[in-house]
């Protein structure tokens, strides 16, 4: 048993995390915004002067992606800073960290499935400020591991699955992005992944530290995504019409942060290290419909 702080604990992530953390007979500091602010280093150092912590499971990151183009500074204090301050904690009381980054830092015209190793670029504000945060973690502790993860959903956050059920039963027709690829993430599973981690991270002759992809399969554009997930809807009788999704292209949807085009990724890096599998998104559709 350990004793575990979690950051933006009751975000999508996070409260899975919370939750597998405790059914695991782990002890847990589930720590919300409210509670610990990542980007002001203070509260981040006073949190481990007063407590004896064992491993630090980052889940809080600014995530609004379009509204980041507009709030540069406070995404960077967030998505870059925080994981500074976090990672200079650990370092000083040489204990394992988990954090998770996303597939935007694969907008590099390359097509994928992407690995690890690749040169990284971004294009928008949200997706620079993490690759900070992976920078200065590598730059600022050894005992780290980061998931690079992508499209996540789950019942408990605001995420794409619930938005097309949403507009689903207010509309005839939705148009969704066809010219996007990548890997829906169910939480659950990514949450299990990051706790399995930690544990396994706290064993004194682990070597893998690093950065890893994470993410579901199969890959699917966003327009087809949008059409199994209101089959999926429609099957569960939560639809009381027929949906048509018609592709659009990105540039003339208009979002105001430009997303990678095919930030698709490999997962061989992490399946053979840690002999763990990834999952099939499909399967956890139904579970964020019915609590949706
Ligand atoms: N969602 C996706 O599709 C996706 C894809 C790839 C990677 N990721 C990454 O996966 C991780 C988890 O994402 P998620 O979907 O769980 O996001 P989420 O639901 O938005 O949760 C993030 C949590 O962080 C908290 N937070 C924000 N600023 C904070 C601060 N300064 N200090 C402490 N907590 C703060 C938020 O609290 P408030 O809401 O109260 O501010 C929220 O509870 C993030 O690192 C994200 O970048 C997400």
């Amino acid at each position: 048993m350990a004793l575990v702080l979690v950051c933006g604990a009751k975000g999508q992530v996070g409260s899975e995390v919370h939750e597998i953390l405790l059914q695991r007979g782990h002890k847990v500091i589930a720590a919300g915004h409210d509670t610990l602010d990542i980007s002001e280093e203070n509260e981040v150092n006073a949190i481990f002067s007063s407590t004896r912590i064992d491993a630090v499971i980052n889940c809080a990151a600014y995530t609004k992606v379009d509204l980041a183009e507009d709030e540069e500074s406070k995404a960077y204090a967030i998505n870059a800073l925080g994981p500074k301050y976090l990672a200079r904690a650990c370092k000083e009381a040489d204990i394992p960290l988990v954090h998770i980054s996303t597939d935007y830092v694969y907008d590099n015209n390359e097509s994928g499935p992407h690995v690890e190793s690749e040169t990284l670029n971004t294009r928008c504000v949200y997706g620079k400020t993490k690759l900070f945060g992976e920078k200065f973690i590598t730059e600022n502790c050894d005992k780290y591991v980061i998931l690079r993860a992508s499209w996540i959903f789950g019942p408990k956050g605001n995420n794409f699955v619930k938005a097309m059920l949403r507009l689903g039963k207010d509309r005839d027709e939705l148009k969704v992005v066809s010219d996007e690829e990548g890997n829906p993430t169910p939480a659950r599973p990514l949450s299990e992944a990051c706790v399995t981690l930690a544990e396994r991270m706290l064993d004194k002759d682990f070597r893998h530290y690093g950065i890893y992809n994470y993410c579901g399969v199969p890959s699917i554009n966003r327009c087809d995504f949008a059409r199994v997930i209101l089959t999926h809807a429609s099957k569960l009788n939560l639809l009381d019409h027929e949906v048509t999704v018609s592709a659009i292209l990105s540039r003339d949807f208009g979002a105001k942060a430009r997303r990678p085009a095919d930030s698709r990724m490999s997962t061989e890096k992490f399946t053979t290290t840690f002999n763990m599998a990834v999952p099939d998104w499909q399967e956890y559709l139904d579970d964020t419909l019915t609590q949706a």
